[in-house]
């Protein structure tokens, strides 16, 4: 190396700041604001399980709910509504919906503010793939079941612009897409979604979770608490897949008159490698990060989940207890995700690999995606390999788009 040169470099070295940030232990070592939607793909690749507790404290950070923004005012763990539970909701009932019933466009992102009482039209009283399940192990979805679990799905700024701009909240708009011969679609670098499954707790749990009060269908007030979160983000191509549980959920319980389902308790191992430094990162502990004497310090990240496969090829499993109760050992996020799809006539790829007969567990796909499942079947029928799906970028929720009126 010329001498220039070698000065140069050590010049350059000297130059960068000796306490620079470099990645997501040196943030939460850092003073920087915790409540800033992360934005961090290196993060997403290399530090993941540190990357989801950052999500998860910036999405959880208690919210200013008409600006649908973090209030920076406000402590991690205080109460009321947080930052995810102000984003689009994608229920078609719900007054901030993202696919209004008549398909039309759903508005500015600040319309269709929720008040700070949660009302019951805001959840599901099921998620779409137990409803299917519920044709094999699960018991007959009741009114009392539906509403001693209670779910929600919902879209970040990001994930919504992109939605409204492509018109993909109502079928003309997706179906569009597949007449064009669009193989898939692709959300922003910034895109966000969570998913939450939450269930009547006792007045005395409450502060060991983080809850709501809720006003169901008959007018009576329940108090509910946070049971899973999922969340995910556009940080790597194929989405950042983690998944978050209240520490409840660890054992199994059998079925009760409120709960005909019971619950299968934690059928595949935690692994958190930020939280538990130690393999095989099974602790099933908060990290020390400073909020432990807090509610949220009785969640656990139970892993993330970056590629279909690992190394060797095997297929990588994430599951949840509670919305992937009955198919946890075969659960593959990023799989299933990438079967959201949209085909001839709103046609979809189905979520399990094979219906669930009666009494049989469904079963989750797992592994790396098939090329054939998106190409029209039949050799020598003249239609191989044209399009027969449009990926919709691993977002299942589009499915709840309603046709235009
Ligand atoms: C067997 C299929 C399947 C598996 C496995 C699965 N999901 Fe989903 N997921 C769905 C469906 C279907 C929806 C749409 C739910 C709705 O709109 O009610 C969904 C919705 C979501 C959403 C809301 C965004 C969207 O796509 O609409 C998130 C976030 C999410 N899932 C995360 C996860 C994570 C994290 C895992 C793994 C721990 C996981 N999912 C496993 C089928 C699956």
């Amino acid at each position: 190396m010329k001498p220039q040169l070698i000065a140069t470099a050590a010049a350059l070295l000297m130059a960068m700041p000796a306490a620079a940030q470099t990645g997501c232990r040196d943030f939460f070592a850092s003073g920087a604001p915790r409540w800033e939607e992360p934005q961090d793909t290196i993060a997403a690749l290399i530090e993941p399980d540190c990357y989801a507790w950052q999500l998860f404290v910036a999405l959880n950070w208690p919210a200013v709910v008409d600006q649908k923004a973090p209030d920076s005012t406000k402590e991690f763990g205080d109460e009321g509504r947080v930052v995810w539970e102000t984003w689009r909701n994608v229920r078609n009932g719900a007054p901030d919906t993202v696919f209004k019933m008549d398909g039309s466009d759903p508005g500015d992102w600040l319309d269709g503010v929720v008040p700070d009482t949660r009302l019951f039209s805001e959840f599901d009283d099921q998620t779409l793939q137990q409803i299917v399940a519920s044709q094999g192990v699960f018991a007959s979805i009741d009114d009392i079941a539906a509403e001693f679990f209670v779910n929600e799905t919902r879209m970040s700024k990001a994930s919504y612009e992109f939605t409204r701009a492509n018109e993909l909240y109502n079928i003309e708009g997706q179906l569009a897409l597949f007449a064009a011969g669009t193989e898939k679609i692709d959300f922003p670098l910034e895109a966000k979604e969570v998913k939450a499954q939450w269930r009547v707790i006792e007045e005395a749990d409450k502060p060991r979770y983080h809850w709501t009060n809720v006003t169901r269908l008959d007018g009576t007030t329940a108090i509910y608490g946070l049971t899973a979160l999922h969340i995910t983000t556009k940080d790597i191509p194929n989405w950042f897949w983690a998944t978050f549980e209240h520490i409840d959920n660890r054992t199994p319980a059998a079925p009760t008159a409120e709960n005909p389902n019971g619950a299968e308790g934690w059928l595949l191992p935690s692994i958190d490698r930020f939280a538990c430094p130690t393999a095989p990162h099974d602790c099933e502990a908060p990290p020390s990060v400073g909020f432990e004497t807090t509610k949220w310090a009785n969640y656990v990240l139970r892993g993330t989940q970056i590629d279909f496969v690992d190394g060797r090829g095997n297929p990588t499993l994430l599951a949840n207890s509670q919305p992937e109760q009955g198919f946890q050992e075969t659960s593959s996020c990023i799989t299933c995700h990438a079967l959201a799809t949209v085909g001839a006539g709103g046609d979809r790829l189905p979520f399990f690999a094979t219906l669930p007969p009666a009494s049989r567990q469904p079963v989750g796909q797992v592994g790396a995606p098939n090329p054939d499942w998106f190409r029209a079947p039949g050799a020598g029928d003249g239609n191989e390999g044209t399009l027969h799906y449009t990926q919709l970028d691993f977002v299942w929720s589009l499915m709840r788009a309603q046709s235009k009126q």
